[in-house]
């Protein structure tokens, strides 16, 4: 089946001193949803932003919150981020015991849940998830930082991912993050991506609307 392909551009890339100019340039731009990557230091080796950011985006975008938490047991914080305005919540799988509760309590607060895998970690670790889950987020480099280049053996995963949901029936988004670029997508929407985060792929385009349309072009 042929699946519309949606972009949604990471803010870490952004100019925090310009916030509301970068976000109104990303809607002009045709962006599908904003990315907000939480990062608290522990999950992964940086800090990043967190709950006063993404009310202030909230006020700022009526497009998607798309939030990335790269958090140690990011239950402690998902009745939070909800009120905040995120609309989609994504957790680790490697970051808590509980990811099955996780995933429960995003969708009990009325929003999408979605389940993030690192580069390490197999594709069988959603298998018991897929119930629960309207998104599921490959990482193609590990999360940290902006900028990196993406892992080849990451894009193995992708495949993997797509067959399972596909076998399960299951219409969850399959997003992936990391080393996106207007020029490589196709080597992440090829295997089944259908959301692709991009940072630097983005924000560094001489040009964000034509680097957003072809990321969309369709394999
Ligand atoms: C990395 C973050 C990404 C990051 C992607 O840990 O999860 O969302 O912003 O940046 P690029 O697109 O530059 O690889
Ligand atoms: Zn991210």
């Amino acid at each position: 089946m042929k699946r519309d392909i949606q972009v949604a551009p990471s803010l870490l890339s952004c100019d925090f001193g310009r916030m509301a100019e970068d976000i109104a340039s990303l809607e002009r731009a045709g962006a599908d949803m904003l990315h907000l990557d939480v990062m608290d230091g522990t999950f992964v080796p940086n800090i990043s932003f967190g709950q006063p950011v993404i009310r202030a985006v909230r006020a700022l975008t009526k497009l998607p919150l798309d939030v990335h938490m790269m958090v140690q047991s990011p239950e402690r914080y998902i009745d939070e981020m909800a009120a905040c305005g995120a609309d989609i919540i994504t957790v680790h799988v490697e970051a808590t015991p509980h990811v099955h509760r996780a995933l429960q309590r995003i969708r009990e607060n009325g929003k999408i849940a979605g389940v993030a895998l690192n580069p390490g970690t197999q594709a069988e670790a959603l298998r018991y998830l897929l119930d629960e889950v309207g998104l599921v987020l490959v990482m193609t480099v590990n999360p940290g930082f902006g900028g990196q280049k993406m892992i080849p053996a990451a894009l193995e995963k992708i495949g993997a991912v797509r067959a399972m949901l596909d076998a399960a029936g299951s219409e969850a988004l399959l997003e992936v993050d990391g080393g996106v670029t207007a020029e490589n997508a196709q080597l992440y929407t090829g295997p089944g991506a259908t959301l692709l985060v991009s940072g630097t792929g983005v924000f560094h385009a001489a040009d964000r609307a034509a680097a957003i349309a072809k990321m969309k072009v369709r394999p």
